[in-house]
């Protein structure tokens, strides 16, 4: 007896966009416009990388930047860099006074970005700490009051990628 071959798994959508095509209509559409050229070109030196799955996508990004205008972020904390396109965006999206420190253990990921960040003359707002996020946050924590804002994706428990965004008026 042939063994019939098992049935492909079908894409879930279950948010409000219902095919791929229309993902990709309001990609080409919307977000691929009013992409800054900085972060196109991360996209495309990360989309070579094993693990580009991990990268902010472009969409998500343009929903971070409205939430940090919308709060008037000025300061964040950003844990989980990878090559760092949430990380940039964040710089290029709080004012020039501004600043964003991220935590990751891996520079070498981060080395991807760097160029592009300094192209980008956002270097004067970013900090990068090489480390495990807990220790670093809880140096950080130390003197934390108000966090406005967290965004966190954790699909478990070492994958730590949380975004704070910190408005008040303390800093470290
Ligand atoms: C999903 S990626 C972050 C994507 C990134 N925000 C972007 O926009 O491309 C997760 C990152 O978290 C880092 N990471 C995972 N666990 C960590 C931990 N415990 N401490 C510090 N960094 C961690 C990984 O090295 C990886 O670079």
């Amino acid at each position: 007896m042939s063994k019939k071959p098992p049935p492909e798994k079908p894409i879930i959508h279950n948010g409000l966009l219902q095919t791929d095509e229309l993902y990709k209509y309001l990609l080409e559409t919307n977000v691929y416009p009013r992409e800054p050229e900085p972060l196109k070109e991360l996209r495309a030196l990360t989309a070579s990388h094993p693990w580009a799955v991990m990268g902010t996508a472009p969409d998500a990004g343009q929903m971070i930047g409205m939430l940090l205008k919308l709060v008037g972020a000025k300061k964040a904390i950003e844990i989980g860099v990878f090559t760092g396109y949430s990380f940039l965006l964040t710089a290029l999206t709080i004012p020039d006074d501004g600043k964003i420190v991220a935590i990751d253990m891996d520079r070498e990921s981060y080395e991807i970005g760097r160029p592009i960040f300094k192209k980008a003359g956002v270097e004067h707002k970013i900090e990068f700490i090489e480390s495990q996020a807990l220790p670093a946050l809880d140096k950080i924590l130390e003197n934390l009051e108000i966090m406005e804002m967290v965004r966190a994706h954790n699909s478990d428990i070492w994958w730590l990628w949380v975004v704070m965004v910190v408005v008040d008026d303390w800093w470290w």
